[in-house]
């Protein structure tokens, strides 16, 4: 979406994954604390976006939407204006439809979603200085056009506000299931890609919930040419810190999102992150991958069943590469500079995890454990003449 918001991927936290419909202001401010002294907003983490159940479960007499009176007393303003201080960004939540999620699964009481309420409530969004709109269908209901009709009538509201807020869509529901995702890069600045993300590798299935970090990546592999600065494919607040994954795979988990130019939105709980979660979220090499100015996804360069190379072109020249091990023991993953679309005969390759560098003449190869990825920034030679997967759609005969 050509709004002049997430150039590339948006950064931040959000509530959903560890806290649910347990939110309040006082664990918000804490949070954005933390962000802070983590140094993490100072690596791009700005978005700090309160998920579902933030608000009262009555609109008031003017059919405004209002903070829950216990659990954000000092009010949505207030929020926005502790968060806009400390120089972090604030987001908000709501759905097209009736209900919110909590509220249609019964978790929270009231039915305030926007439906007929688009309009004002963007106003008020903008009035409480909202800078990113999560906007969540969670509705049986409907057509694939009546949601693309539901999520263009937020889009234009937040336009008529005339302030900039990244839109953030979840649009992955029953019509999504069964056939190819619809690029929503005219109605949105990120959409989901699939159902909700948990704390594993793999759940065994793409279609349904919840999802683990290897389902999630054949999902949005093949839609990779989505991708561009304003537009980018969402793959779920990352689960880094979570738990029910051992490091390898939450490093793993990390450098596939930032590769794939996944938006990099935290879930996990800041103020108790240990050394090994904040070392992850803070890989300077990886966020740079997935903050690139290109905004390209990585596409994939192979897949055996086991091996999975991808690689994702970046604005200087270089070219990122993940070796992903998707079995379960210790194996060679490998690729070529040229398989990349590099041309030369002599590459430095900088390793993100180690930072160590080495030189190549083509061969791209590392050993990596089970679920493990390496990656690396791969410089030096020409990109002059890329393979056409790897064209931009502004190159002819592109994607
Ligand atoms: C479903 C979404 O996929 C989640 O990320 C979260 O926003 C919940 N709804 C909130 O109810």
């Amino acid at each position: 979406l050509n709004n002049g918001v997430a150039r590339t991927p948006p950064m931040g936290w959000n509530t959903w994954n560890t806290f649910g419909c347990n939110i309040n202001e006082t664990l918000i401010r804490q949070m954005a604390d933390a962000i802070v002294s983590t140094g993490m907003r100072d690596l791009g983490y700005k978005y700090v976006v309160v998920d579902d159940c933030w608000f009262d479960p009555n609109r008031d007499a003017q059919g405004n939407l209002q903070a829950h009176p216990g659990r954000f007393p000092s009010g949505m303003k207030a929020l926005g204006d502790y968060l806009h201080a400390r120089g972090l960004l604030f987001g908000l939540y709501q759905v097209p439809r009736e209900k919110t999620c909590a509220q249609y699964f019964g978790a929270w009481p009231g039915s305030t979603g926007s439906l007929g309420h688009e309009y004002q409530d963007a106003r008020q969004f903008a009035a409480w200085g909202v800078d990113f709109l999560k906007y969540d269908w969670c509705s049986p209901w409907g057509t694939i056009n009546d949601q693309v009709a539901g999520f263009a009538l937020m889009r234009d509201a937040l336009a008529a506000t005339g302030r900039p807020i990244v839109y953030s869509i979840n649009p992955n529901s029953i019509h999504e299931k069964t056939g190819p995702q619809r690029n929503w890069g005219d109605v949105a600045n990120m959409w989901r890609t699939t159902e909700d993300i948990t704390n594993s590798w793999n759940t065994g299935q793409t279609n349904g919930f919840p999802m683990g970090i290897q389902n999630i990546i054949d999902v949005t592999v093949p839609l990779a040419s989505y991708a561009a600065p304003g537009a980018f494919n969402d793959q779920d607040m990352m689960v880094v810190g979570n738990g029910g994954m051992n490091d390898t795979e939450m490093r793993s988990h990390f450098a596939l999102w930032s590769i794939m130019a996944s938006p990099l939105i935290a879930g996990n709980d800041i103020r108790s992150a240990n050394a090994a979660t904040l070392a992850i979220l803070r890989n300077q090499q990886l966020i740079a991958i997935n903050q690139d100015p290109l905004g390209v996804q990585a596409v994939q360069v192979s897949n055996d069943g086991t091996r999975r190379v991808l690689a994702k072109r970046l604005a200087n020249g270089d070219v990122a590469v993940a070796l992903l091990n998707q079995g379960s023991s210790t194996t060679t993953v490998s690729t070529t500079a040229s398989a990349i679309g590099k041309s030369g005969s002599s590459f430095t390759l900088r390793d993100a995890w180690t930072n160590a560098t080495s030189t190549s003449t083509g061969a791209i190869s590392a050993s990596v454990p089970a679920h493990g990825t390496a990656v690396y920034r791969v410089s030096g030679g020409g990109t002059t003449n890329p393979p056409a997967t790897f064209r931009l759609r502004s190159e002819s005969s592109g994607r």
